[in-house]
């Protein structure tokens, strides 16, 4: 087991990537903090979990249930090995026809939220321990209508350097974990769930035609690379963004699209 007697908190952790990563860290031996801000599925997942792990209900971007999410950290666990900063939405924000308020919520969420967590878990963290933010191929993508969410993607990158050198000291390392197309409920959410199933299909298919390994990933599969970047496994790893994108950003062109 890879992460035996270690504490791991994970954002977002009700849900997608978060949820598949919370699986596989506690079958890895670890104790596990989940947090969402929809008690049902907070509910559901804790049942699913099973005793290594405890759900809370607290928004990254509040203040007050932030503090209230660490004061009962720090009374349930004590100390924490790991925090995979993961909470994100996504969101359509055209050039030209944004409403501030909801440019606002994304960067919000995507980018004070992961700081402001990272910030009031920096003194419960052991040293020696690791730090994963969760970023996106949509640093590098162009995607027409996703300057926030890109904006936010980016931004993790640069900050994960500089949070790395912030506690570089105490031996924690800070890295981020970039999914590609991964198969969550994140696709479905929001304004994409009144598309015609016809019209989501294409889309799905358009995506998978555009990455060299010619199909989406699985939450599994990105809960796997978080679990690298927590383990020792990845002890000389620092301050990196580990792209886990089956080849889209790196290999373009290898994608099933530019085929003859
Ligand atoms: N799936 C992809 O294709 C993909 C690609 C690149 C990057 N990502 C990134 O992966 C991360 C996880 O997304 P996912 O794909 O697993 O989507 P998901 O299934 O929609 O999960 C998102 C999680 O974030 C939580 N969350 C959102 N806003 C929150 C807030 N204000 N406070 C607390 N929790 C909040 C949600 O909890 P509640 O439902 O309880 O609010 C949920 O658990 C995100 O950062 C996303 O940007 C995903």
């Amino acid at each position: 087991m890879k992460l035996s007697g270690k504490k791991a908190l994970i954002t977002g952790g009700n849900s997608g990537i978060g949820l598949a990563t919370a699986k596989l860290f506690v079958e890895q031996g670890a104790q596990v903090a989940i947090t969402g801000r929809d008690q049902k599925t907070l509910d559901e997942a804790a049942a699913l979990l099973g005793p290594g792990a405890r759900a809370y209900r607290a928004d990254v971007t509040n203040r007050e249930e932030r503090k209230q999410l660490f004061e009962a950290l720090a009374k349930d666990f004590g100390k924490l090995d790991i925090v995979f900063a993961n909470a994100g939405i996504s969101g359509s924000t055209p050039t030209g026809s944004t409403d501030e308020a909801v440019f606002e919520n994304i960067i919000n969420i995507n980018l004070n939220g992961v700081f402001f967590t990272i910030n009031a878990a920096a003194p419960l963290l052991n040293d020696g321990g690791s730090i994963i933010i969760n970023g996106s191929v949509h640093n590098y993508l162009g995607a027409p209508g996703y300057a926030a969410y890109a904006a936010t993607k980016g931004g993790v990158v640069s900050m994960a350097r500089a949070i790395a050198g912030d506690l570089a000291p105490r031996n924690i390392r800070v890295n981020v974990v970039a999914p590609g197309a991964t198969k969550t409920p994140i696709w479905t959410r929001g304004a994409s769930s009144s598309a015609p199933d016809e019209a989501r299909q294409k889309r799905v298919a358009a995506i998978a035609a555009g990455i060299p390994l010619g199909r989406w990933g699985e939450p599994e599969e990105l809960a796997k690379a978080a679990l690298f970047l927590a383990s020792d496994d990845s002890s000389y790893v620092n301050a990196v963004e580990l792209m886990v994108d089956g080849g889209a950003t790196g290999a373009p062109f290898g994608a099933p699209m530019f085929r003859q």
